[in-house]
């Protein structure tokens, strides 16, 4: 305790700056106060308090990276006090802003400072330290701290660390990595994709398992990386959701996010590899769009009933938790709900991360207007992302296109290729993708033939299933389904770590596999039994997308099988042919074989011995 007081000189000396450090006192806009955190306030706040005993403190959600530049990438943890380990729950309870205009007061801050160091070495031991620094947090941003480090090589790995300030409390070990310089040679790279992780619902072994394996530079999330519904009872069901119901209050958010990061294979994940996400719907609300979702009208009467927290101020709410726990950049302060942005990784490819949910989505399928979205599918209006992104976008694919990187791939939500779903659901329309916005994804193909852009791989989420499809632009270009000419990239969509796929057996989710290869011509492999992920690993001159599928999420094990493999060669613009070299272990191959080789270890034998997986985990 006697080590670490804050005294008025140490404050007085760099206080703007150094509050600065912390990135999510800016965020989620630091030009105006109700959005942002008044840091001269805080800062004042901060003059006449004492600190905690670093004792007190827990680094109980790990550490985190993520976007990263050839010479920096954001550092993130959380230093939380005795009491509050699983969210701060002393800045707002239900739906009160942070900041009090009439008073000009904080609500319920706690008014102590915690105070963290972090050093960023080439190796474990910190032997040679590249960068350090010092920061504050405070509940005004929920004990969050988000750093960028700087001063870094392009394409080098590093470990780094918080430690609170003056004694020897200290954050796990992260491991992290920067991107290449847009110039360089890169040889190769790989990286996890991954959507769609429902804590109730199982079990994030698909996190922990590329981690175990090591075989990847970065992390990819499309999205759903956290789920708004509340299930089971809390003390009683292991996996029940905390805060039980649904949420909607900036506690709540922060509180969901927080007890996702308990998960210990996505503590591994985030530990081990900088991560670059976007948010799908379920970060916010199920089948949100720019003026709603599912489950909340932009109406008095959906106002009402939802506890009262309005359309835009919910949004607010899950966008504040996840710019404060996430470790990412926040590319424009100005436009607090902008996460699009893009990335440079070498003259090997460029990485454009979209927001087809939430940022200017026209309105999408609500349950209860579906049949009204269908009628409107084809409007020229509609898009996904608003002019000011879908603009955006196709400026991105010509640049990249035009600096000559060899691959362009897209971090998208929701599944661009037209699907029939007629073998699965007895509506063959699911509009919550891009066949609700025909003239979206008709400007976005329009964009790549008209300007020749070659080689650009959509990635998709979302859907809990896997589709591997040839981009096509159906009724417009040819299209050779069995050479693949004619296509002008492709789509790897990936299914969920946790959340429901087709559910049944493994035979009747392969039937109806079977039904959309068939009804679906440019889909060359669909599966839908397996929880998972799919590792990418890019060079010159090809990508191979290796599949993997969970035998079971129902508790923490370490098994996973090989469901396929697909190889795209550069300048080709399709699937390599025979498609999966004419075999996949499960779901079913336009044209080739199933072969089930893991007949043992699959779902429905239940053949497990739960002891024996313990000794195969990374030890933290
Ligand atoms: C810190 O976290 C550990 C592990 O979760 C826990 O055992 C310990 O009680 C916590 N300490 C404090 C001071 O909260
Ligand atoms: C919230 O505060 C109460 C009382 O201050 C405390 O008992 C509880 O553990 C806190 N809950 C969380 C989730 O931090
Ligand atoms: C780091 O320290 C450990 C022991 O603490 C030692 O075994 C290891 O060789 C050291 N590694 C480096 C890179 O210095
Ligand atoms: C939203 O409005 C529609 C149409 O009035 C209604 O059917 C639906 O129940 C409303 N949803 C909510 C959550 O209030
Ligand atoms: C979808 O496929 C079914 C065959 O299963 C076919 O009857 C139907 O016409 C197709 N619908 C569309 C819109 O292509
Ligand atoms: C999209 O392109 C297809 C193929 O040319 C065409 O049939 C369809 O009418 C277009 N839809 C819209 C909304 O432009
Ligand atoms: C089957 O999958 C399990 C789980 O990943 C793995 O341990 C085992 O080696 C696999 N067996 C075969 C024959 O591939
Ligand atoms: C995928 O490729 C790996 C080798 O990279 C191989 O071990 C595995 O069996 C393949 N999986 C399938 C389903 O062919
Ligand atoms: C297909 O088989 C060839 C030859 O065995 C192998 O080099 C290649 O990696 C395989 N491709 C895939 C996608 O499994
Ligand atoms: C499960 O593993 C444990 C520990 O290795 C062993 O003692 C036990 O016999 C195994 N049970 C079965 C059913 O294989």
């Amino acid at each position: 305790m006697a080590a670490f007081l804050i005294t008025a000189v140490s404050f007085a000396s760099a206080v703007t700056a150094t509050w600065h450090t912390n990135l999510n006192y800016a965020s989620p806009s630091r030009r105006h106060i109700s959005l942002g955190i008044d840091v001269p306030t805080v800062a004042k706040r901060g003059l006449e308090t004492r600190a905690w005993d670093p004792t007190q403190l827990n680094f109980t959600h790990g550490v985190a990276s993520g976007d990263p530049y050839p010479t920096s990438v954001i550092l993130w943890t959380r230093i939380s006090p005795e009491g509050e380990n699983d969210a701060s729950n002393v800045t707002v309870e239900g739906n009160v802003p942070l900041y009090n205009h009439d008073t000009e007061t904080y609500i319920k801050a706690s008014p102590n400072p915690i105070c963290v160091e972090y050093q960023v070495g080439s190796d474990r031991n910190f032997s040679r330290v590249v960068d350090k620094g010092t920061a504050y947090t405070t509940s005004d941003i929920d004990y969050t701290v988000k750093v960028e480090a700087k001063n870094l090589q392009p394409f080098t790995q590093y470990y780094y660390q918080f430690t609170v300030c003056g004694s020897s409390n200290k954050s796990p070990l992260g491991r992290t990595k920067t991107s290449p310089d847009a110039e360089d040679d890169v040889s190769k790279l790989g990286l996890a994709v991954y959507s769609c992780s429902n804590y109730p619902n199982g079990y994030f072994n698909a996190y922990g398992n590329a981690a175990r394996k090591d075989k990847i530079d970065y992390v990819i999330h499309l999205g759903d990386y956290i789920y708004e519904t509340g299930k089971g009872t809390l003390g009683k069901d292991p996996r029940a959701t905390n805060p039980s119901d649904e949420i909607f209050t900036l506690y709540d958010y922060r509180t969901r996010i927080a007890q996702y990061r308990t998960d210990l294979d996505l503590l591994l994940s985030h530990r081990q590899y900088p991560w670059i996400p976007v948010w799908d719907d379920h970060e916010v609300s199920n089948n949100g769009y720019r003026d709603g979702s599912s489950n909340l009208n932009n109406t008095e009467d959906s106002f009402l009933k939802d506890g009262g927290v309005s359309v835009d101020q919910r949004k607010m709410n899950a966008v504040r938790a996840y710019f404060e726990w996430m470790p990412i950049r926040q590319v424009d302060m100005d436009d607090n709900l902008r996460i699009w942005r893009s990335f440079q990784l070498g003259k090997l490819l460029d990485l454009i991360m979209l927001d087809t949910r939430n940022y200017d989505r026209s309105i999408t399928t609500l349950g209860w207007n579906n049949e009204y979205v269908a009628e409107l599918k084809d409007d020229a209006g509609r898009s996904l992302m608003g002019s000011h992104q879908e603009n955006w976008f196709y400026g991105q694919l010509s640049k990249s296109a035009s600096r000559g990187a060899t691959w362009r791939l897209v971090g998208n939500q929701i599944i661009f290729s037209r699907i029939n779903n007629t073998a699965r659901s007895s509506n063959w329309l699911n509009a919550d993708q891009w066949d609700g916005y025909t003239a979206n994804r008709n400007r976005t193909l329009h964009h790549l033939y008209s300007n020749s852009i070659s080689n650009t791989v959509f990635l998709a989420g979302d859907s809990h299933a896997n589709w591997v499809s040839d981009l096509v632009w159906l009724d417009q270009m040819p299209y050779d389904q069995s050479t693949g000419a004619g296509s002008v990239g492709v789509e790897f969509a990936g299914t969920a770590v946790s959340s429901t796929g087709f559910g049944g057996t493994i035979g009747s989710a392969n039937k109806k596999s079977a039904g959309l290869v068939q009804d679906n011509r440019e889909l060359q492999w669909s599966e839908g039994y397996y929880r998972g992920y799919y590792e990418l690993h890019i060079t010159p001159s090809e990508i191979t997308a290796n599949y993997y599928g969970c035998p079971t999420v129902s508790f923490r094990n370490p098994l996973e099988i090989s469901l396929a493999n697909f190889t795209v060669k550069a300048g080709d613009n399709h699937l390599q042919r025979s498609v999966a070299n004419g075999t996949v272990e499960t779901g079913a191959l336009q044209r080739g074989s199933v072969k089930q080789t893991n007949v043992t270890l699959n779902t429905e034998t239940g053949m497990w011995n739960v002891t024996a997986f313990d000794q195969v985990f990374i030890q933290y």
